[in-house]
């Protein structure tokens, strides 16, 4: 659309993001406080990727890129505005960061359970692979 905008997230949006993804987003994480947006805006400062419309954040997407695999995370939009295009366009501009820095696949955690989001991620070209678990360890109480 038009009038979408797409930045990176500055650190005075931390407040922000975190209320959107209460809003919009899917489950919550580990990372999910100030000191955590923070933090990856501290370590990658392009990571983060808003859709702004006339001033209004209404998506987002982690476009986290380790020098080896290239993480999506945290896409969402706002109830009011799906279906526009939004996601689509958030995914674009994380594939267009992802191949300037040498990316080769885009690897997204989809929970089989979230049915409602598969449909966007198959329309961007993205296909679930049925023979890995995600295999994790708390690192830290918070
Ligand atoms: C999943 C989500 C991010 C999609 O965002 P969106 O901006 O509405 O998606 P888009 O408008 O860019 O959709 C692109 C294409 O995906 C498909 N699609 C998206 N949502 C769909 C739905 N609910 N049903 C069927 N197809 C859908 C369509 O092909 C669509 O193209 P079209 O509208 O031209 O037909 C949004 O529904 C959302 O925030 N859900 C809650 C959070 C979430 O589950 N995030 C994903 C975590 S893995």
């Amino acid at each position: 659309m038009s009038d979408l905008r797409i930045r990176p997230a500055a650190r005075g949006d931390a407040p922000a993001v975190l209320a959107f993804w209460r809003l919009a987003a899917q489950g919550t994480s580990i990372s999910d406080d100030e000191a955590g947006v923070a933090r990856l805006i501290e370590r990658d400062p392009e990571a983060l990727l808003l859709a702004d419309r006339d001033g209004v954040l209404v998506g987002s997407v982690i476009a986290g890129f380790d020098g080896w695999r290239c993480h999506l995370y945290r896409l969402a939009v706002h109830p009011d505005a799906r279906r526009q295009g939004v996601a689509r366009t958030l995914l674009e501009a994380a594939e267009q960061r992802f191949l300037a820095l040498g990316g080769r696949r885009g690897d997204a955690m989809v929970l089989e359970r979230n049915a409602s989001a598969h449909p966007a991620w198959r329309a961007a070209g993205y296909e679930p692979e049925h023979q890995w678990r995600r295999w994790t360890k708390p690192l830290a109480d918070r």
